[in-house]
């Protein structure tokens, strides 16, 4: 059975939710980098784990500027990306009354399914973007260019960024928020024809507010079950441990299974739901995409914090914790010295996989990632 409250949450990838929590800041900066060409903002790089709401929130910066009737481009460098661009440019400025004369995307050879050579397409790429900047500028207007699934890998992409430095050098400017996995970023810093990305402001996705999640759940929950206790919500919100996939799995879940009643029994079975899917879809690729090394430190990690946990968050909502573990401790489970752990530290860190915790000390970073390489341990 469905009810309201089971369409306003989606836990699917991709895809902006409608009850859209917590980026406010995030948003903020990069509307406010339109208008001030000194913003370290101008270009952006947004990173976070698969989840952690890349993708929506690139979304909803396209319709904040859509709101303000600038003109926005929105790519994936998995795409055809050169062609993508040109095609929206000339369609989109076409949408908002602004014809550009003199250029065709099939006369540049873009777009239905015309392919021309890379090298080719390159040349044509440069040409016809300077026209249409130019074209734009001459009508006020500044295009913001949303580039998401950013791995460093493509030659379009080094293309695109090679022409956006000359562009710029030509004052045709752009405003470009790129997002990408966290492992995008290191190969982007070994990239020299991505110097562009290099210098971009960041953005790393951390957690969403929890305030603002409990607020949301008790609004939605009491709409399904008006009996439904403060103190059950309370836990359902900190389960979530403000991941935005994991939010969304427990709000979906828990009002798919309600049948109008929220109680233990269907928070119990949510939750369960929620973790698998978690599982799956997000931590079993992370430590799919990890070194053997990286895994030893991991798993010695995991050793070393379950037998002596020396710490924990403060404040957690519902009061689990997510245990800290010192560096050196680590070192010493795999049998290494801490000069050669220190390296492996600092691939996990970049991959978002474990989080500094004060002087000394780190901490798994994906939500319940200690209880899924608990899982793995036999495997591993
Ligand atoms: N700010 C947010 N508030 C609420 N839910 C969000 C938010 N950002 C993302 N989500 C949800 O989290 C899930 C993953 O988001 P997505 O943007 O696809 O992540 P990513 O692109 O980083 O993998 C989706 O179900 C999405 O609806
Ligand atoms: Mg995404």
């Amino acid at each position: 059975m469905k009810n309201d409250a089971g369409t306003l949450f989606n836990p699917r990838f991709g895809l902006r939710p409608d009850l859209f929590l917590g980026r406010s800041e995030a948003v903020e900066t990069i509307l406010s980098a339109q208008d001030s060409t000194n913003s370290p903002y101008r270009t952006t790089f947004i990173t976070g784990l698969r989840g952690s709401g890349k993708t929506s929130l690139l979304s909803d910066i396209a319709i904040e500027f859509q709101k303000k009737k600038e003109l926005v481009v929105s790519v994936s460098e998995m795409d055809d990306l050169l062609a993508a661009v040109i095609d929206q440019l000339l369609q989109k400025s076409r949408n908002i009354g602004r014809k550009i004369t003199g250029i065709s995307a099939s006369a540049l050879g873009f777009s239905f399914g015309v392919s021309l050579s890379s090298d080719a397409q390159s040349q044509s790429f440069r040409g016809a973007i300077g026209k249409i900047l130019m074209a734009l500028k001459n009508q006020g207007i500044s295009p913001i260019i949303l580039i998401d699934e950013v791995s460093g890998e493509t030659k379009a992409l080094k293309e695109f960024a090679s022409t956006y430095q000359l562009m710029a050098r030509e004052g045709l400017d752009m405003l470009v928020v790129a997002a990408g996995l966290p492992k995008a970023v290191s190969r982007v810093a070994n990239e020299r024809a991505l110097t562009f990305l290099q210098k971009a402001g960041r953005i790393k996705l951390g957690p969403l507010p929890m305030d603002e999640i409990l607020d949301t759940y008790l609004k939605v929950f009491s709409k399904s079950d008006p009996g439904v206790t403060y103190e059950l919500v309370k836990m359902l919100a900190g389960q979530t441990y403000g991941f935005p996939y994991l939010y969304q799995l427990i709000g979906y879940y828990v009002t798919e299974l309600s049948g109008g009643k929220i109680d233990g029994d269907v928070a119990a079975k949510a939750l369960a739901r929620s973790k698998e899917l978690l599982f799956e879809n997000v931590l079993s690729l992370l430590l799919r995409d990890t070194t053997e090394k990286e895994r030893d430190f991991l798993f010695a990690m995991l050793r070393v914090s379950n037998e002596n946990a020396t710490g924990a968050i403060p404040g957690r909502l519902d009061g689990t914790t997510v245990p800290e573990v010192r560096f050196g401790d680590i070192a010493n489970r795999m049998g290494v010295t801490k000069s050669y752990a220190v390296k492996y530290r600092q691939r996990l860190l970049d991959a978002m996989l474990i989080e500094k915790a004060g002087y000394g000390k780190l901490r798994f970073a994906p939500p319940l990632f200690s209880e899924y390489l608990s899982l793995e341990m036999d495997n591993y």
